[in-house]
């Protein structure tokens, strides 16, 4: 049997968010420039994109590019941002057509003129679908999103628009980028390392975990269908008791 056919249809994770990590390893390893890494990474996300739309989940999350990328190499830098608009660009399409809705979580409107135009393109093609929706993480960190927040309810206290005991949970996170987006129930990260790196620290709370030494480009739909499969067999008690 293989594994898809094991897979719950019932219990889907509504959201799963994925660190896309080990495409410069998978590059150095093959004596190639860091960036047919972030190439070949490219090509597992459009296909893991359309498993992902195929098996019905709602949303998928895709740590793209971080607060802290900015420390690597201006080519490297621009040669990630260029891949990634070319892939938005050349797939919008196929996209569109399986209703996908893109979305981005991040300061991207940091990154070239270029990129943001064509990103906000692709925002307002895809806005109205309804199938599974793309948050590409771009120029995102959690620490500076919950920092985001806090200032912004810190002026609308200071301006009386909100009563600090007032601030709950649900007011905090439809301040942060993953607004009216569900927490994910399961991060997986490729690469080997065994850490979060600044990705969706607040939403993270209750997500199961999933860790894969396969390089990003290595990452494959029955690896995806392996950690789903994991995941179904989870105890989620939510520090309650079952
Ligand atoms: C992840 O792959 C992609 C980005 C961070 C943009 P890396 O580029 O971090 O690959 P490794 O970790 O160096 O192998
Ligand atoms: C996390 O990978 C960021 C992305 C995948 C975009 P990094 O390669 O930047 O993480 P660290 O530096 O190993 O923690
Ligand atoms: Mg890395």
């Amino acid at each position: 049997m293989d594994i898809n056919s094991k897979i719950d249809f019932d219990k889907l994770p509504k959201h799963i968010a994925i660190v896309m990590d080990g495409n410069g390893r998978w590059a150095q390893k093959r004596s190639l420039p860091r960036l047919s890494g972030h190439n070949a990474g490219m090509k597992t996300l459009k296909s893991i994109v359309k498993v992902a739309s195929k098996l019905g989940l709602q949303h998928l999350t895709v740590y793209a590019f971080s607060t802290e990328n900015w420390k690597r190499p201006q080519d490297e830098i621009l040669g990630i941002f260029k891949i990634l608009v070319f892939y938005v660009e050349k797939e919008l399409r196929e996209l569109h057509a399986n209703h996908v809705k893109v979305n981005i979580i991040g300061d991207y409107k940091k990154l070239p003129q270029e990129a943001v135009e064509k990103l906000e393109s692709s925002l307002l093609t895809t806005k109205d679908n309804t199938g599974l929706q793309l948050n590409i993480a771009l120029n995102y960190g959690s620490r500076v999103e919950i920092l985001k927040a806090v200032k912004e309810l810190a002026i609308r206290s200071m301006n009386n628009e909100i009563d600090p005991n007032d601030i709950d949970d649900e007011i905090f996170s439809s301040l942060l980028y993953t607004r009216g987006i569900p927490n994910p129930d399961l991060i997986i990260r490729t690469g080997g390392e065994l850490r979060l790196s600044n990705f969706l620290l607040w939403q993270a709370a209750y997500s199961e975990l999933w860790f894969t030494d396969l390089y990003w480009p290595d990452f494959k739909k029955k690896d995806l269908e392996e950690a789903i499969l994991d995941y179904q067999n989870r105890k989620r008690r939510f520090g309650g008791v079952k």
